[in-house]
């Protein structure tokens, strides 16, 4: 909750924790900030198919007592980057826009999809989420060690993403989701996510780039940065995304 009272009263360019490029560089600042414009539509998503799913557990299980917190963990996430997004908005870019479209989409396929395809995507989400958690998280990982309130929001929140992702995966197996339907929305949720960070990343750059606040070249030097002396984080994350297609563990006892 400290986390949130000070993302809540800090503004831009005040408050002592807010930096511009909080992340090292220009790219992986975008690259946490375009994750967060989809996590207040997205974690709706994931909370909204796991308590559904939830209904279908004897309520005093594991599983669904572990649905419930990560139900509650969920909604303090989604509170937390509503207003580390409200900030971005208040530096000019078009926050609410995007996230208007995020939560369009998926209430639009909310109503379409399957319960069964609707938990295969959440447990893929969460999948990816946990990955990059993880990436994140690692002694020189993609989050910058130097303290700052959006690098303790980050770290709050990918430690709990990384502590709680074996909810969805539990709800796979206890709901016999097919290795076809999982693997089928895994893909679909890795091309969606990858879009939409790359489209989001780059909005930010164009904006940025045209306002002078930083120059096309500092953008392209910490692209090319990212990509030559980041390889470990990002052959780490390569395996962690691929893991998933590695069919799932047998059940853990006293899931239900
Ligand atoms: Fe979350
Ligand atoms: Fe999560």
């Amino acid at each position: 909750m400290d986390i949130l009272r000070q993302q809540a009263t800090d503004s831009v360019g005040e408050g002592t924790g807010f930096k511009p490029f909080w992340n090292e560089t220009p790219i992986k600042t975008y690259l946490f900030d375009a994750f967060s414009i989809l996590l207040p539509a997205g974690e709706q998503f994931v909370i909204s198919v796991v308590e559904s799913a939830a209904l279908r557990l004897p309520q005093t299980s594991t599983l669904a007592n572990d649905s419930r917190r990560f139900v509650a963990e969920e909604r303090a996430h989604q509170r937390a980057h509503r207003l580390y997004n409200q900030q971005l908005e208040k530096q000019g870019f078009e926050i609410s826009q995007y996230e208007l479209a995020i939560a369009k989409d998926l209430d639009t396929l909310q109503s379409k999809w399957s319960p069964a395809a609707q938990v295969a995507l959440a447990a893929a989400f969460e999948h990816i989420t946990a990955v990059v958690s993880q990436v994140a998280l690692r002694n020189g990982g993609l989050l910058s060690a130097e303290p700052s309130t959006q690098t303790r929001l980050w770290r709050w929140h990918c430690q709990e993403e990384v502590a709680h992702q074996h909810v969805t995966t539990d709800l796979l197996r206890a709901l016999k989701i097919p290795y076809w339907q999982r693997i089928g929305c895994y893909l679909a949720a890795s091309t969606l996510l990858t879009f939409d960070v790359l489209r989001h990343m780059r909005g930010f750059a164009r904006l940025d780039v045209a306002r002078g606040r930083v120059s096309a070249t500092q953008v392209r030097r910490s692209t090319a940065r990212l990509l030559l002396h980041d390889g470990t984080n990002l052959l780490a994350m390569s395996v962690g995304w691929a893991g998933y297609f590695l069919p799932l563990k047998a059940r853990i006892p006293n899931c239900q």
